[in-house]
């Protein structure tokens, strides 16, 4: 199936937030969807201030307008007026990215403290939550939204023999449920916003994708499977696909999206061809 007139819509005049926008996935959608016009404000804690600043500078030398805005999405009160602090920049939040996620505590279930939980569910779960809740009214009354909720492969129990180490895959359950249970908030809103014009997607890699926080595993698992592994702008091309798309209620991964809507892979400038959804992300 091939989405219909996906192919390269303008975002030009819509305002994109994007949480994470610092480094890994969340910079590479934010340049991506510049790329195609969109304002862009990006979003980090203060520890990747500079980095964020980057990005901007990045988009800006690409010709694109981008803006900052800091806040801890772990901290409830640091997060109640993010949406309201982005729109002072270029109107209105058309475009909400919910990509910032942490695991703030390595350990399995059996282990994971309640504090850990708590910061874990904060930042993957309530942050995106309320930032929709925050967004919803001006794509509401605008008759256009688009959200984008960043999940992850981790939502099932991989089956054995184990993509990784024992440990490492216990570790994830917890963050695993965090994700699961935004998948299950993302398909509950598109239900709700049905016919609103606001389209709520979640979109995970297929399996890892090649980041800074990912780079150990990634290059780990490319050793034995590097089909495996993804590339940060397969996760951009797919995030915009769905963006520009017409579909709601989706929880699909980058590689199955690209493949279904015969979508190529290209680079984050939005025009270079890098190859299909299979083009690998080992270095
Ligand atoms: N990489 C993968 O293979 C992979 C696989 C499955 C799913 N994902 C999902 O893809 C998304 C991005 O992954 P990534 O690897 O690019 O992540 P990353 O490199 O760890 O970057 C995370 C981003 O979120 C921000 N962030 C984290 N905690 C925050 C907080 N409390 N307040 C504000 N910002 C915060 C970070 O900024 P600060 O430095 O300011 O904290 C950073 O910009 C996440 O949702 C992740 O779950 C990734």
């Amino acid at each position: 199936m091939t989405a219909p007139s996906t192919a390269r819509q303008s975002l030009s005049g819509r305002v994109a937030l994007v949480t994470g926008a610092s480094r890994g996935i969340g910079r590479a959608i934010a340049v991506r969807l510049a790329a195609h016009g969109a304002s862009l404000v990006a979003t980090s804690s203060a520890r990747s201030a500079e980095a964020l600043e980057g990005v901007c500078a990045e988009i800006a030398a690409q010709g694109g307008q981008a803006a900052t805005v800091i806040a801890d999405l772990a901290d409830a009160e640091a997060r109640a007026d993010l949406v309201a602090r982005a729109s002072s920049y270029f109107g209105a939040v058309d475009i909400l990215v919910n990509n910032a996620a942490a695991m703030p505590e390595f350990a399995p279930p059996s282990r994971m403290s309640l504090a850990g939980r708590q910061q874990l569910f904060a930042i993957n779960l309530d942050a995106p939550l309320d930032l929709c809740q925050q967004a919803l009214p001006a794509m509401r009354s605008n008759g256009w939204g688009r959200i984008l909720n960043i999940s992850s492969d981790t939502v099932r129990q991989p089956p054995v023999p184990y993509p990784a180490s024992a440990d490492m895959v216990h570790a994830l359950a917890v963050y695993g449920a965090s994700k699961a249970a935004l998948e299950r908030v993302t398909q509950g809103l598109a239900a709700e916003l049905h016919g609103s014009g606001v389209q709520v997607n979640a979109l995970a890699p297929s399996r890892i994708a090649r980041t800074e926080s990912a780079e150990r595993i990634a290059t780990e698992m490319a050793k034995t499977h590097p089909e495996w592994v993804e590339s940060v702008e397969t996760m951009a091309e797919a995030a915009y696909q769905l963006i520009a798309g017409p579909s709601t209620g989706l929880c699909i991964s980058s590689r199955a999206l690209l493949q279904q809507w015969q979508a190529p892979l290209r680079a984050l400038d939005g025009h270079t061809v890098l190859g299909d959804c299979m083009t690998p992300g080992v270095a």
